[in-house]
């Protein structure tokens, strides 16, 4: 495989629980329990799981518009070397999210309704030492609008006289407008329609390509992100169960969570991914053995420890003591 571009390491999150009139002082939500993933350059990673299982708060440690509580984060970029992240001032760390961009799920939320499409393009871009002055950077707004599929003529117009689609191709012009090496899709087709978000993702399956671009792509949905990546990690509370390359996850599912993924398409699920039939976990219990003990038909006394993550073949791992066959 390339080179790696990005490296979580053993990383976690957990947030405070508000103290209401009956919830204890000190309690925490468990997001993110020691997580660790290696992105290669050029590939297409999927981050799949539940809702609240943390795809979101690990895209943001990322970034890090949030710190972690434990772990590190190293990003071996083209011209910056290999950096920690959490030893970055805020000038390098601006120049960090330059070239790591974050698209998120809500378009109608995530752009200014105030601001035109060009302002929205450029705000970031023109803060940013690269900022080429404003008459080159019309014209390369204009070519990102027609690289995402939008007429340039539409550049003075603002959010509101586009439809849930075009303002998602809004959002990703926004993102690589500032040329990232990397670029993260939180849920990025989730609110549309269905017929839309293959659009938006043949879009992103072309500019990946054409910007040589290193994706991290979050999605509960198992099928679209088989589609696009080229690896896979199965995600639940907090923790990776499962990570292999997408094609062999199709044929070989080990961890009895990634079975239940798969095997739930469509008919037990609802959009938001709960599984019905189930009790949904409680993350403000800190993690101890298997995360997946309380609902997995296969679990044993053994799995009170947690199983650490195993090669049960070439670069497929797995965290389970009793993987199916
Ligand atoms: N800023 C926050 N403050 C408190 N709790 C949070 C915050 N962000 C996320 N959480 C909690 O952390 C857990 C993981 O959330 P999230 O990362 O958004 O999951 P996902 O993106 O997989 O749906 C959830 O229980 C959620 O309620
Ligand atoms: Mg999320």
């Amino acid at each position: 495989m390339s080179e790696v571009l990005l490296e979580l390491n053993h990383l976690e999150k957990r947030f405070p629980l508000e103290a209401g009139l009956f919830a204890r002082y000190g309690r925490f939500v468990y997001a993110v329990n020691d997580v660790s993933i290696k992105l290669h350059r050029g590939e297409s990673y999927g981050l799949v799981g539940e809702s609240g299982c943390g795809k979101t708060t690990l895209a943001r440690l990322a970034i890090q518009m949030y710190k972690q509580d434990g772990g590190e984060i190293l990003y071996h970029g083209r011209n910056s070397g290999s950096l920690k992240l959490s030893e970055l001032n805020r000038k390098e760390l601006f120049n960090y999210r330059t070239k790591v961009k974050y698209v998120f799920q809500d378009p109608a939320r995530s752009l200014n309704p105030r601001m035109t499409i060009y302002k929205i393009l450029t705000a970031g871009y023109r803060q940013s030492p690269h900022w080429p002055g404003e008459q080159n950077a019309r014209e390369e707004a204009a070519e990102m609008m027609r690289t995402v599929g939008l007429n340039p003529d539409d550049l003075d117009r603002r959010p509101s006289d586009f439809s849930g689609g075009q303002r998602q191709r809004v959002s990703i012009a926004r993102a690589l407008i500032m040329k990232p090496e990397l670029l993260i899709c939180d849920e990025v087709v989730s609110a549309l329609d269905v017929s839309i978000q293959s659009q938006i993702l043949n879009l992103l399956l072309e500019l990946k390509e054409k910007f040589k671009l290193t994706m991290l792509f979050i999605a509960h949905d198992l099928t679209v992100t088989s589609y696009l990546c080229d690896r896979i990690g199965v995600m639940y509370r907090g923790r990776i169960m499962e990570e292999a390359a997408a094609q062999d996850l199709v044929q070989h599912r080990f961890h009895p969570y990634t079975r239940l993924l798969y095997d739930s398409i469509p008919s037990r699920m609802n959009r938001d991914m709960n599984l019905s039939g189930f009790e949904p976990f409680d993350s403000t219990r800190a993690l101890k053995g298997c995360p997946f003990y309380h609902r997995c038909g296969s679990r044993t006394e053994k799995c009170h420890n947690r199983p650490p993550m195993e090669d049960l073949k070439e670069d497929h791992l797995t965290a389970c003591y009793h993987p199916c066959q």
